[in-house]
């Protein structure tokens, strides 16, 4: 099944506007969702995955109008021509008292969508906050005497004479800053207060921007928790309580944990462990149920189901790093997994981690064609299998964790 073709269902709204999607998509989240507990138990299944299909198509909907939507990069760059100044910066002040810029006309267009957007240096936020709490344009110049070395570098006023910084506010809420860098005594034409005042309807429009962005990741949530909640228990496994994804996703929570991961790598390894064999709910369920071996033919298409699943998930933002390692966890250390015949660090490392853990739940959670296995025949079976099948390096871990108690 192509994850990319619709399915016959009205869910875009004809406007390009994201308030309509809001609100379609919570039209679609009560109303659908309802419907289909109306339906006989055995249809349940393709239900689901009629569900989560239409929302990834959603997803990747919203996220093309986005693309259209997000007009900060667009806002920086018309910023310096009309002002003609040296760099603008669109910053986000954030709850916590921090500012993550999120556009930079500094950087480079690839530089822009790898760094950005990224914490402003931590120096330079008592500045900002005054410059917001004070709700008017401020001109700050490089000579200016309350101003560290460090707080000016911090700003980039070690770069130019001055700084042109414009609060955005949306009625009574902080949202953050538009920030030019300009050298006046290379120009002789206008007043600053003239050019200040140009400067009014882009940061007007840089708030709604900004306002967007923020509506566009709360749906994007959204989508993941939905996505998180239709995929539980994919295998519907009747014989066994025990619950392979949501143990899988623990153990390589704890192991990602235990190499010092970032939280985003750990958060995405978490998602890969809830999210992994979703590809499976494409797999016809006689397959999934089949209590004796599988036929050479049923493998082909079993072996299908890392594919299916990344491609389901694909249109995801919040999701692009979980995918590969859904798409590579049946991949084997020595090159004799599937589906691409992988080996060593050409599978991901998120991957590798994944598929020892996985190994092992399903060891010891059994499956409808095996028993379970007690913990140790499990890490036998693994050290056994180190250095072919998985990864020495993160068996080793694995070891090490359950020897401590932070993995059962
Ligand atoms: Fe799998
Ligand atoms: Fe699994």
């Amino acid at each position: 099944m192509d994850s990319k073709k619709p399915i016959n269902v009205e869910v875009i709204p004809s406007a390009p506007d994201l308030q309509d999607a809001d609100k379609l998509f919570l039209n679609f989240s009560t109303t659908e969702y309802r419907k289909s507990k109306n339906i006989p138990e055995k249809d349940q299944r393709l239900h689901r995955l009629l569900e989560l299909q239409m929302l990834c198509n959603l997803s990747q909907e919203l996220s093309t109008r986005s693309q259209h939507l997000d007009l900060l990069d667009h806002l920086a760059e018309q910023a310096v021509k009309i002002t003609h100044s040296e760099f603008s910066q669109i910053l986000t002040w954030e709850p916590d008292g921090s500012f993550i810029c999120q556009v930079n006309s500094r950087l480079q267009p690839a530089d822009q969508q790898n760094n950005s957007p990224y914490l402003a240096p931590i120096a330079s936020w008592l500045h900002y906050l005054q410059v917001i709490n004070q709700k008017k344009p401020v001109v700050l110049k490089q000579d200016a005497p309350d101003i560290s070395e460090d707080e000016r570098r911090a700003m980039g006023l070690d770069t130019v004479e001055e700084l042109w910084m414009l609060p955005l506010w949306a009625g009574s809420e902080k949202i953050g800053l538009l920030i030019l860098g300009s050298n006046p005594s290379h120009k002789k034409d206008k007043q600053i207060c003239d050019r200040l005042g140009q400067m009014t309807p882009i940061a007007d429009q840089a708030t709604i921007g900004i306002q967007r962005k923020r509506i566009q990741q709360n749906l994007e949530k959204s989508f993941v928790e939905i996505i998180l909640a239709l995929a539980e228990n994919i295998e519907v496994d009747a014989r066994s309580s025990h619950r392979h994804e949501y143990h899988t996703s623990t153990i390589v929570t704890t192991i990602a944990t235990s190499f010092g991961f970032s939280t985003a790598e750990i958060q995405a390894l978490q998602w890969a462990g809830l999210l992994h064999d979703i590809g499976k709910m494409q797999i016809p369920e006689e397959l999934l149920q089949k209590p004796g071996p599988l036929t050479s033919d049923e493998w082909q298409i079993m072996r299908k189901h890392p594919v299916f699943g990344a491609e389901m998930l694909s249109s995801i933002s919040l999701l692009k790093d979980v995918v590969p390692i859904i798409k590579y966890h049946h991949e084997k250390y020595n090159g004799s997994g599937y589906p691409f015949g992988l080996k060593g660090e050409e599978i991901p490392i998120g991957a590798r981690i994944l598929s020892v853990a996985d190994a092992y739940s399903v060891m010891v959670g059994g499956r409808v064609y095996c028993k379970p296995r007690s913990q140790k025949e499990a890490v036998e079976e693994l050290v056994r299998c180190s250095g072919k099948h998985f990864d020495p390096i993160i068996v080793n871990k694995f070891i090490e964790l359950i020897d401590s108690g932070l993995i059962y």
